[in-house]
């Protein structure tokens, strides 16, 4: 480790972030946001200690066990970009930035629920093609959110916050926490909450929500878990909402159930090959799409890149960061 430590930044941050990482030592940033190979071979040249990365930057196994790296900072809270247990297995520290894009992240899942409940997409789009010729009483009818079953998949900061919002909109929300698995929330902890939420089960989350809006993070055991079986148990006339990760909903599937009708919409911030979308997605009316802008207000993308950044720099100066992931990992 020099005293001026080198940051490899994949695509530049937004500010304080990169005024903080260039006071803090040299910061190297491509002109173009590296390939895999590209990548791997800035990880593994030794000529920097910490890489600042975007979701879109893959570590997997193989470029982490060629990687000489103290660290690894994350533009971003979730981190199933990197292989966390083999950064871990090669000391590799790995920061991310939690907290600070909970209530931007819940408006998104929000607005999502209600641009689909609402049409408004379909709306706009009606009214500035010039066919809105006068107010009818049955001219592009939604569905009300008062009085609808919310179902959140997961109740972390970001499902609580949701909740939080869709109480006031007058929903009744139930959720469970780690689906497929069962009740892991405590009844006194349940009994804490400042709003009326209530435990279900897997299925009856499922079976039973009018919208069903996924808040829990990419791994093995939530890639597809909505998929054909769960989207034919949903109600037809449900919508879906997803501003969690791409690959937890089987997007195949999910184009032909809402093909079918046994689907009445979908709100999407993120998709299974992001930036691609599945055949015959965006030709569905009954859908709203989104580039994944959960986090992406000013303020927001402010706050993420001092906290990206301040990792990025601790874990420069040998230091475990603020959020870190895998602190388990100096111990290797
Ligand atoms: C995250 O931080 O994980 C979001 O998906 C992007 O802000």
């Amino acid at each position: 480790m020099t005293d001026r430590p080198n940051f490899f930044v994949t695509y530049p941050i937004p500010e304080p972030g990169m005024g903080s990482l260039r006071a803090a030592g040299l910061v190297h940033v491509p002109e173009e946001q590296p390939s895999a190979e590209e990548l791997r071979d800035a990880c593994a040249s030794g000529d920097f200690d910490v890489v600042v990365a975007q979701l879109s930057d893959r570590f997997d196994a193989d470029l982490l066990g060629a990687a000489k790296l103290a660290g690894i900072s994350n533009y971003a809270v979730g981190y199933d970009n990197i292989d966390v247990p083999a950064a871990t297995g090669h000391g590799i520290l790995v920061g991310n930035t939690p907290g600070v894009l909970t209530d931007a992240t819940a408006d998104l899942a929000m607005l999502l629920i209600l641009a689909t409940a609402r049409r408004a997409i379909e709306a706009d789009q009606f009214t500035r093609s010039g066919q809105f010729t006068g107010w009818k009483p049955e001219l592009l009818l939604g569905q009300d959110v008062s009085g609808a079953t919310l179902g959140l998949a997961g109740f972390g900061r970001i499902a609580r916050a949701t909740a939080q919002r869709a109480v006031a909109f007058g929903m009744e929300v139930t959720f469970c926490s780690h689906p497929p698995a069962g009740r892991t929330v405590t009844d006194a902890e349940l009994a804490d909450l400042p709003y009326p939420v209530r435990q279900v089960g897997w299925a009856e989350l499922v079976e039973r929500s009018d919208f069903l809006s996924v808040h829990i993070p990419l791994a093995p055991s939530t890639r597809h878990l909505i998929g054909a079986r769960a989207l034919a148990a949903m109600k037809p006339t449900a919508i879906l909402v997803n501003t969690a990760r791409g690959p937890i909903v089987d997007e195949n599937a999910l184009v032909d159930t809402l093909r079918n009708g046994h689907l009445a919409g979908a709100g999407l911030d993120v998709y299974e090959h992001e930036p691609l979308l599945a055949p015959g997605l965006a030709d569905l009316p009954n859908v709203v799409l989104l580039p994944h802008l959960g986090s992406a207000t000013t303020k927001v993308r402010a706050r993420m890149a001092e906290l990206c950044a301040g990792n990025a720099v601790a874990i420069a100066h040998g230091q475990v960061p603020p959020h870190c992931v895998n602190p388990e990992a100096v111990t290797k």
